[in-house]
């Protein structure tokens, strides 16, 4: 519920026009600035980024990383977490990979043909792939208001001010800790893994904690010539995560340098899943099965360690975004596995919702996170749905499953793709950020595009995925929503309709919302509902750039499930819940060329609205005189320090 806060209304800023500028635009009323930039320092004594990128590898470990994504605003008070203070707070975000080419010193070998057989001969050198593995993971930033009464910027000395990367020791937690598909080398106990990678989208836990999403980690591994040492479950599992025999990884190549030139063991060889040698705990090969996992971080406990959650499968996660909570409740939240058919999951908590848990950070977070039950969606082409329980035991999650033969609850959160396959879930168009209204309770997730739907013959057009171009593919993407069976998010059966078809203006067979040129967009992706209950949507575009960059719009709520039924290009039938209008949905910043925007998080005050720019192109983010262009964080205020959209909540 809001509580007592006004409904917004009708959205009143003039629309930002399309703009394929190397600089950011933003509504007229507001200011836009650039802050903590990739290699800005987060303790005193390290100097500034350099345009030549002299900067050692080691000292990322104390800078801002690369390519800035989901990011959450924790009100601080003392030396506790407060949801209602503004002044100071800790500022987290993640840094989801690595512009390889424009953070090294020494330029970058890039392999070729990324589908060719790996060249093992060929290498990386230790310090690039040091200074990218420490590019990656997160950042924790104090900020405190400025003198001005206006934004924020950094405390330069702060015991908070923390960098986690894809080399910080973190522990397993829940059904999977102990496992042996996670006993490893590093861990021959199965209790912890070195590092967390590719954090994509975020999330904020109820009782104050960050969560971070482990979306990409396929790429940065290797895998070489071992099928015929494995179980035929073992290569299952592998090939089903992407991994089959003879994967060269992605662009990565971080287990390519040479072994002697290694500051700790197996700093490169664990990024090689290779079955070499006579166990799992002689080689890297289960390190694979220690990454895809939601991670929770404290970020008022600086010295704790991330507890990897197990309980909520493992896959390539977005975000993880929380229904409201009710005293005695179960605590629910939702999230995407972003990949090309794959599905969209929700957790139920076996512990019941307590006031007195919030501040409680990582003991908090074992209570509601290690214990309880994950669901994977099925939608209905009549516009009904079902969560269907990712259980060993039940509904044929067990040894009688031919594809994989499932042995226990461990195995079915590991593999928690191939369970949700024996299920029959809805392979959906790439599942981004998840967001629930705080006005409805209404669950929004984005579906950012698909080149497979209607391409592939098991992706063909559906109801909740109702577009494919001339059979090629959903290009623009949607935005699905749900409402839970009697509005209780631990349901077990919703109705959902299609809230948003993201198209260009022009393209009439596609734009069956009714966009137009102050409203037209393509591939959502970041998605959030502030506290008030706008909704903010942002742009991951490779289908409209050639028209206008990357984007951030405020929408406002239509109706879910009126009624109404239009039909696809496609031939497709599917429900629509709104057409858009000036009033509802409106674009309000873009982009620099190049980038995408991503990351979003207000301030209690609603004064302060944070985003991040991912891989901006040109020059932008460099340093001054600089050609390095860099992702960074930015500040929208307005210039009198007033609320932002203020007029919105108005009477009309
Ligand atoms: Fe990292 Fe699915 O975006
Ligand atoms: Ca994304
Ligand atoms: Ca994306
Ligand atoms: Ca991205």
């Amino acid at each position: 519920a809001s509580g007592d806060l006004a409904r917004p209304t009708s959205l009143q800023f003039s629309a930002v026009a399309h703009s394929t500028a190397a600089e950011m635009s933003v509504a007229e009323g507001y200011q836009a600035e650039m802050i903590l930039p990739l290699g800005t320092p987060l303790m005193p004594g390290l100097a500034d980024w350099k345009d030549n990128r002299e900067q050692s590898a080691e000292s990322f470990e104390q800078r801002m990383g690369d390519n800035h994504d989901g990011m959450w605003f924790f009100g601080k008070k003392g030396n506790n977490y407060d949801p209602k203070t503004a002044d100071r707070g800790l500022l987290v975000m993640n840094h989801e990979y690595v512009n390889s080419a424009e953070l090294s010193p020494f330029g970058y070998y890039v392999q070729e043909d990324k589908n060719a057989a790996p060249i093992y001969q060929e290498f990386r050198l230790a310090s690039d792939v040091r200074r990218e593995v420490n590019c990656h993971g997160v950042s924790v930033v104090e900020m405190q208001r400025r003198a001005s009464g206006i934004g924020y910027e950094m405390v330069p000395v702060s015991n908070y001010n923390r960098r986690i990367t894809s080399s910080t020791e973190a522990t397993l937690t829940g059904p999977v800790a102990g496992s042996t598909w996670v006993q490893t080398k590093f861990d021959p106990t199965g209790y912890k893994t070195r590092g967390i990678n590719n954090n994509c989208g975020a999330g904020m836990s109820p009782w104050g904690t960050y969560l971070t999403t482990e979306e990409n980690f396929l790429g940065v591994f290797a895998r070489g010539a071992d099928a015929s040492q494995l179980s035929s479950k073992e290569n299952y599992g592998r090939t089903r995560y992407g991994a089959s025999e003879n994967f060269p990884g992605w662009d990565y190549l971080w287990h390519t340098p040479p072994a002697s030139d290694a500051i700790f063991t197996d700093e490169f060889a664990r990024w090689d899943m290779t079955a070499s040698g006579a166990s799992a705990t002689d080689d890297h090969r289960n390190t694979f099965n220690t990454f895809g996992f939601i991670t929770e971080i404290d970020p008022f406990a600086p010295t704790a360690a991330p507890r990897k959650r197990t309980a909520l499968g493992r896959f390539a996660h977005e975000n993880c975004a929380f229904a409201p909570v009710k005293t005695g409740k179960p605590v629910v939240f939702y999230m995407g596995d972003d990949s090309r058919g794959e599905y969209i999951y929700k957790f139920v908590s076996t512990a019941l919702w307590s006031d007195s848990d919030i501040g409680g950070g990582l003991a908090a977070g074992d209570k509601y996170m290690n214990d309880g039950t994950l669901y994977v969606a099925v939608f209905n082409d009549d516009g009904s749905g079902v969560w269907q329980p990712l259980v060993y035991g039940q509904n044929g999650l067990d040894s009688s499953y031919a594809p994989f033969s499932f042995a226990g609850q461990d195995e079915v959160l590991v593999f928690a793709r191939a369970a949700a396959d024996a299920l029959g879930a809805t392979k959906m168009d790439r599942p981004e950020w998840v967001s629930v209204s705080p006005i409805t309770g209404d669950v929004y997730v984005t579906l950012t595009n698909n080149k497979y739907r209607g391409e592939r013959a098991d992706q063909p057009v559906d109801g909740a995925n109702p577009r494919s171009y001339n059979g090629k593919g959903n290009d623009h993407g949607h935005i699905i929503r749900w409402a839970e069976a009697g509005s209780d998010h631990a349901a077990t059966s919703f109705s959902w309709d299609i809230y948003l078809f993201a198209a260009p203006s022009d393209l009439a067979a596609q734009n069956l919302s009714g966009l137009d040129n102050n409203n037209d967009l393509s591939s959502p992706d970041g998605l959030y509902f502030d506290p008030r209950g706008v909704l903010w949507i942002q742009t991951d575009d490779g289908a409209y750039t050639d028209t206008t960059n990357c984007m951030l719009l405020a929408a406002l709520l239509g109706q879910v499930n009126d009624g109404m039924v239009v039909t696809t290009a496609a031939g497709q039938e599917t429900r629509l819940g709104m057409q858009a209008n000036e009033s509802n949905i409106k674009r309000f910043f873009v982009g620099p060329e190049g980038c995408e925007v991503t990351g979003i998080t207000m301030t209690p005050d609603f004064k302060t609205l944070f985003i991040n720019i991912q891989h901006p192109g040109n020059t932008w983010g460099a340093v001054a005189g600089g050609a390095t262009p860099r992702s960074a964080t930015v500040m929208i205020t307005r210039p009198d320090g007033g609320v932002i959209l203020a007029e919105s909540f108005a009477a009309p």
